[in-house]
C-alpha cells in the first residue's frame, strides 16, 4: 500500500493531535504508507472548513456518515466525545474502514464489548486506541529491563495519575462530567492510562478493591447563574492484585492541584526498583541493589536513539520526545497493522481489557467489596 486516505472526526484537543500525527508520520517513519488527508468532520461548518484548511485536509463536512461512503478514505480517526465512539466506530468498521479511536472506548462496558465484537468480525481491518503513553521509549525500556530481570522478581506496583484540570470547584460544568456523554469520570479520562501502563509492566489484573468519589458535586454553568450536577467520579483509588500474584496501589484524581500530567509509576522487585514520572517522560529512574552500599543510588537514564522508536523522531539523546510525538509512534504502529506488518497497537481487544478494569473499579466502589476481573 503506497498511500492511505484518512479522515478525522472532531477537531478539538485530540483532533488536532491526530492531524499533526498524520502530517508527521511519513517523515518520521519512512516505511509507512503516504498519508492523504481526505476529509475532516466537525459539527460547525465554518469551524470545520477553517480546520480543514489549517490541518491540511482536502474537504470538510458536518456529517460523519458522509465519510463512510467515500472510497478515498480507508482510515477514520474518532476524536469526538466518548458517547459517540461506539456508534461511529461500529459504523466505520461496517463500512470497511480501519479505525483509530480515542480512549476511553465508550460509555459502558457493553458498548466497549460491542466495539470489540465489531472489530473481531471485520477481518483485515485494524483498530487502535489512544494509549500514546505506552509508546514512550523510556516506558518500553522499563518493560525490557523488567523482562531481563534487572530488578529481580517483580512483586509490587505503585501508580498514580493526577491532573488539576477540574481542581478549581468554579471550573464550569461540561460534557466530560455527564454519564450521557463521558460515562465514567476520572476513571475513563485518566485511570485508563494508568491501567494501561500497569498492564504493560505487570501483566493482567486479577482483582481490586476500590473507592470512587465525586468531591465537587455541583459546577457553575457557563453563561448563566445556575449550577449543574457532576455525574461522574473526581477521584478513584484502588488496591489491586495482579494475575502474577503481585500487588499494587493505583490512585487517580482530576482535582489534584498542581499536577499537570502527573502519571507516575513505580515497580518494585527483589533486586531493585524503577520509576517514571510522565511530567519528565524522557527520564527513567533505576535502582539496582548491587555494588558497594555507599555507592548505591538511583540512575537517571535519559531516553535516546537506542530506545526504540526514539530514533525515528530524533537522533540526539536527551533532547526529548513530547506528548504529540508519542502520538506519531502510536499512528505508525497502527499503519504497520494496516499494512500487515508486525506491530503492537492497542487494538479494541486490548482496549476492552482496560475497560474491564475501570468498570471493576466502579462496581467495587458501589458494592464496597473486592471485585474479580475476567
Ligand atoms: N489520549 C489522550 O491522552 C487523550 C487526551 C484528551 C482527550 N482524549 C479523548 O479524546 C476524545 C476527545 O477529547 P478532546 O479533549 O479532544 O475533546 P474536545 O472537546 O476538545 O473535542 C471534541 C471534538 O469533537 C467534536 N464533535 C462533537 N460531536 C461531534 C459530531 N457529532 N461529529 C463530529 N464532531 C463532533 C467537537 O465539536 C470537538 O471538536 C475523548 O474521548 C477524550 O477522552 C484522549
Amino acid at each position: 500500500m503506497e498511500k492511505i486516505g484518512v479522515a478525522l472526526i472532531g477537531t478539538g484537543f485530540m483532533g488536532k493531535c491526530h492531524a499533526m500525527a498524520y502530517g508527521a508520520v511519513k517523515a518520521a517513519f519512512g516505511d509507512v504508507p503516504a498519508i492523504e488527508r481526505a476529509a475532516l468532520c466537525d459539527v460547525d461548518e465554518a469551524h470545520a472548513r477553517k480546520c480543514a484548511a489549517e490541518f491540511g485536509f482536502a474537504r470538510a463536512t458536518t456529517d460523519w456518515r458522509d465519510l463512510l461512503k467515500d472510497p478515498g478514505i480507508q482510515l477514520i480517526s474518532i476524536t469526538s466525545p466518548n458517547g459517540l465512539h461506539r456508534e461511529m466506530a461500529v459504523a466505520a468498521l461496517a463500512a470497511g474502514k480501519h479505525v483509530w479511536c480515542e480512549k476511553p472506548m465508550a460509555l459502558t462496558l457493553a458498548d466497549a464489548e460491542a466495539m470489540t465484537a465489531a472489530a473481531a468480525k471485520a477481518k483485515g481491518q485494524a483498530t487502535a486506541l489512544g494509549y500514546g503513553y505506552l509508546r514512550n521509549p523510556a516506558l518500553q525500556f522499563a518493560r525490557k529491563l523488567i523482562a531481563q530481570g534487572a530488578i529481580g522478581e517483580v512483586f509490587d506496583f505503585r501508580g498514580s495519575v493526577d491532573e488539576d484540570y477540574m481542581a478549581d470547584p468554579l471550573i464550569p460544568w461540561s460534557w466530560r462530567l455527564t454519564r450521557k456523554d463521558a460515562g465514567l469520570g476520572t476513571l475513563g479520562d485518566l485511570t485508563v492510562h494508568l491501567v494501561s501502563l500497569a498492564q504493560e509492566l505487570m501483566g493482567n489484573f486479577e482483582s481490586l478493591c476500590a473507592m470512587v468519589d465525586v468531591v465537587h458535586g455541583q459546577r457553575p454553568v457557563q453563561g448563566s447563574d445556575k449550577t449543574a450536577a457532576v455525574e461522574n467520579d473526581d477521584i478513584a483509588h484502588a488496591l489491586v492484585r495482579f494475575a502474577s500474584g503481585a500487588r499494587g496501589v493505583l490512585t487517580s484524581s482530576r482535582i489534584a492541584h498542581g499536577r499537570k500530567n502527573g502519571l507516575k509509576i513505580e515497580v518494585h522487585g527483589s533486586k531493585g526498583m524503577l520509576w517514571l514520572d510522565n511530567e519528565r517522560m524522557n527520564e527513567l529512574n533505576l535502582y539496582v541493589a548491587d555494588g558497594p552500599r555507599e555507592e548505591r543510588g538511583f540512575r537517571r537514564i535519559l531516553a535516546g536513539p537506542y530506545h526504540p522508536a526514539y530514533d525515528r523522531l530524533c537522533p540526539a539523546p536527551g533532547h526529548g520526545l513530547g506528548f504529540n510525538e508519542l502520538k506519531v509512534i502510536e499512528l505508525a504502529e497502527l499503519l504497520y497493522a494496516v499494512t500487515g506488518r508486525p506491530s503492537q497497537p492497542v487494538d479494541f481487544a486490548r482496549g476492552f481489557s482496560i475497560e474491564k478494569v475501570i468498570h471493576a473499579f466502579a462496581r467495587s466502589a458501589e458494592s464496597g467489596t473486592w471485585t474479580k476481573i475476567d
